[in-house]
C-alpha cells in the first residue's frame, strides 16, 4: 500500500509571485518571475497563482509568459469582481496548457461598505462575475475576501451563489489573519457541512500570519476538510506574510500520524527555491524561521552536538536532507579543483557549460585566497552575486575607502560607465556612505535607498558578507545583491547592481509598476 492510498492529498497553492510580490519591496523582475515559476513548477507545486493581470503591463506579461512556459501545474490569475479583470486574466492565462481564474470580493461587512453594495447587490455581483468566468474557462476559483470575519449566514449565501454559478474551487481567506486554528477548521466543516453543492467543489484556505497563527490556521482548516492550502515560499506577504509553504509541507510529512495528508512537494527543492525568492525579493530569510532559517538545523551547545554526534533524531525531527540541504556542509578550500567545484555546483543545482566554469573557478579561486573555509552558502552567494553582470551597463571596478575615528570617511571609487572607465572620490558619514555618494557623483540619479541590508553568508571575520539593498525610482522598484569579503565593496556592488536594473526597467516604461491595489474596488 502506498501513502496514496492511506493519505489524503492536499493541493498546494503558491501565490509567491501574486500574494507574496504584493508585499512593499517585494517585487521581482520579469525573468526573476519566470525563473520562480520555472522551480515552483520543478518542485511539485500544482497550482501557481502567477500574478494579477489587470494590474499592471507587467503583471499581464508576466502570468501570459509563465502559462506557456510551465509544464505541470495549473496557472491561475487573479481578478475582481468584474467582467474587465476578469477578461483580462483569461487573456493572461488562456494559453497556459492547464489555466484557472480565480475571483474575488471582499464579503465582511467593512469590505462591503467599499463599493457601498448591500447583501443582495453583492450576491448578484458574485453570480454575474462568476458566471461570466466560468463562461471563459473550466477552472474557477472564487474567494469571499475577508471570509473569517463575515457574518456566517451571508458566508454560507455566498458560497453557495459562486458554487452554483460555476465556481469549482472556493477559498476562505482569513485576509487580516485574524482567525485561531479552532476557528479554522470549524468554518471549514460548517460549510462542507451546510451549504449545498459543497461535496461538488474543492475548499481552500488561505492564511495570512498577523497572529503568528498563519500556518497553524491552514493546517486547522485542512483537518476541517480543506483540500487546498494557499501558501509563499518563506511565508512572503503582505504585513506578516501569508502561510509558508516549506512549514505547512514539512508539518505534513513529519506529522503524518496525526495529520494523514500528503502533497506533490519534492521537499528536496525547499532550501534552493527558499534562497532564491529570498535573493529576488530582496526579503532575507530570519535566522530562526522554521524549516528554512539559518539555524533550522544547526546544533550549537555542547549537549546538543554531543546527543547529535550520538543520534542524529535525539534533537532533530526532520534529517536536512529532507528539505535540501547536504549533510556535509564544509565543501571546499584553496586547494580544491575545477572537477570538484564543478561537481558541488551541481549539486546545488548549477549547471554550468565549460566557459562559464572557468569564470567562476577564477573567482572561487580569488575567494578561497581571501577565506580559508568555503561552504555552500560562499558558493551560493559567489553564483549569483555577478548575475546578469554580462549586460550591465555600470561596473564597479576599484574602490578605496580611507576610515578612522575622525570623520568624515571617504572613498575613490572607479567605474566603468558603458565601457568609460571613470574615477571619483566623495565623503560621508561612514564608509558605506562615502561610496554610494561615490556611485552618485560618477552617475548621478534620483533613485532612492529603501532598504539596505547585510548578512554574514557564513561565520568568523573572513566570512563574505551579502548585502541587498532596495531602490525605488518613479514608482519602479529594483533591488540588488552582491557578496564579498569585504562588506563595503559589497555594498557599492548592490547598489549598482540595483542601479543597472532600474536602467533596464527605465527603458521598459510602466511595465512593472503596479496601476493599481488589488483591494482597490
Ligand atoms: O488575502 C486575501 O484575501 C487575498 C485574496 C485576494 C484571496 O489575497
Ligand atoms: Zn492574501
Amino acid at each position: 500500500m502506498t501513502v496514496t492510498d492511506t493519505k489524503d492529498r492536499v493541493v498546494i497553492f503558491d501565490t509567491t509571485l501574486r500574494d507574496g510580490e504584493q508585499s512593499p519591496g517585494a517585487t521581482m523582475s520579469h525573468t526573476e518571475k519566470l525563473e520562480i515559476a520555472e522551480l515552483l513548477d520543478e518542485m511539485g507545486v500544482d497550482i501557481i497563482e502567477a500574478g494579477f493581470p489587470i494590474a499592471s503591463e507587467g503583471d499581464f506579461k508576466a502570468v501570459s509568459h509563465i502559462g506557456k512556459q510551465t509544464k505541470n501545474a495549473v496557472i491561475c490569475g487573479l481578478a475582481r469582481a468584474n467582467f474587465g479583470d476578469i477578461d483580462r486574466c483569461w487573456d493572461a492565462v488562456r494559453h497556459a496548457e492547464k489555466p484557472r481564474i480565480h475571483t474575488f470580493i471582499g464579503t465582511s461587512p467593512l469590505h462591503r461598505a467599499i463599493p457601498n453594495l448591500d447583501q443582495d447587490q453583492m450576491a448578484e455581483k458574485i453570480h454575474a462575475t462568476v458566471t461570466h468566468a466560468r463562461n471563459l474557462c473550466d477552472n474557477v476559483q472564487w474567494s469571499p475576501m475577508d471570509a473569517t470575519r463575515t457574518e456566517e449566514d451571508y458566508l454560507r449565501r455566498v458560497v453557495e451563489i459562486a458554487i452554483k454559478a460555476g465556481a469549482t474551487t472556493i477559498n476562505i481567506p482569513d485576509t487580516v489573519g485574524y482567525t485561531a486554528p479552532v476557528e479554522a477548521a470549524e468554518l471549514i466543516t460548517m460549510l462542507i457541512n451546510t451549504v449545498p453543492g459543497a461535496d461538488e467543489v474543492v475548499f481552500a484556505t488561505h492564511c495570512h500570519n498577523d497572529l503568528g497563527m498563519a500556518t497553524a490556521n491552514a493546517l486547522a482548516a485542512v483537518a476541517g476538510g480543506a483540500r487546498q492550502i494557499e501558501c509563499t515560499i518563506n511565508g512572503l506577504g503582505e504585513r506578516a506574510g501569508n502561510t509558508a509553504l516549506e512549514e505547512v509541507v514539512m508539518a505534513m510529512k513529519v506529522r503524518g500520524d496525526i495529520m494523514p495528508f500528503h502533497t506533490g512537494i519534492d521537499t528536496t527543492k525547499i532550501m534552493n527555491i527558499s534562497r532564491r525568492v529570498a535573493a529576488v525579493s530582496g526579503f532575507a530569510v530570519q535566522f530562526n524561521k522554521a524549516i528554512v532559517g539559518k539555524n533550522a538545523f544547526a546544533h550549537e551547545s555542547g549537549i546538543h552536538q554531543d546527543g547529535m554526534l550520538k543520534n542524529a533524531e535525539t534533537f532533530e525531527i526532520m534529517r536536512p536532507e529532507d528539505v535540501g540541504l547536504s549533510a556535509t556542509n564544509l565543501v571546499m578550500g584553496k586547494h580544491s579543483g575545477r572537477a570538484a567545484l564543478r561537481s558541488k555546483l551541481e549539486n546545488l543545482g548549477f549547471t554550468l557549460a565549460d566557459n562559464q566554469l572557468k569564470d567562476v573557478f577564477v573567482r572561487f579561486k580569488e575567494l578561497a585566497d581571501r577565506k580559508k573555509e568555503i561552504y555552500e552558502e560562499d558558493l551560493i552567494a559567489l553564483m549569483r552575486s555577478d548575475e546578469d553582470a554580462a549586460n550591465d551597463r555600470l561596473v564597479v571596478k576599484r574602490l578605496r575607502v580611507v576610515c578612522g575615528t575622525e570623520g568624515p570617511q571617504s572613498a575613490e571609487l572607479t567605474m566603468l560607465i558603458d565601457d568609460m572607465e571613470k574615477t571619483e572620490t566623495a565623503t560621508g558619514d561612514g564608509p558605506v556612505d562615502a561610496t554610494f555618494n561615490a556611485v552618485k557623483a560618477l552617475h548621478p540619479h534620483s533613485a532612492r535607498l529603501q532598504l539596505y541590508q547585510v548578512h554574514a553568508v557564513t561565520e568568523g571575520t573572513d566570512a563574505q558578507a551579502t548585502v541587498s539593498v532596495r531602490m525605488e525610482e518613479e514608482g519602479n522598484i529594483a533591488t540588488g545583491q552582491s557578496a564579498d569579503t569585504d562588506t563595503v565593496v559589497a555594498s557599492a556592488k548592490a547598489y549598482v547592481n540595483a542601479l543597472n536594473r532600474l536602467l533596464v526597467r527605465r527603458g521598459r516604461t510602466g511595465e512593472d509598476t503596479k496601476e493599481i491595489n488589488y483591494k482597490d474596488l
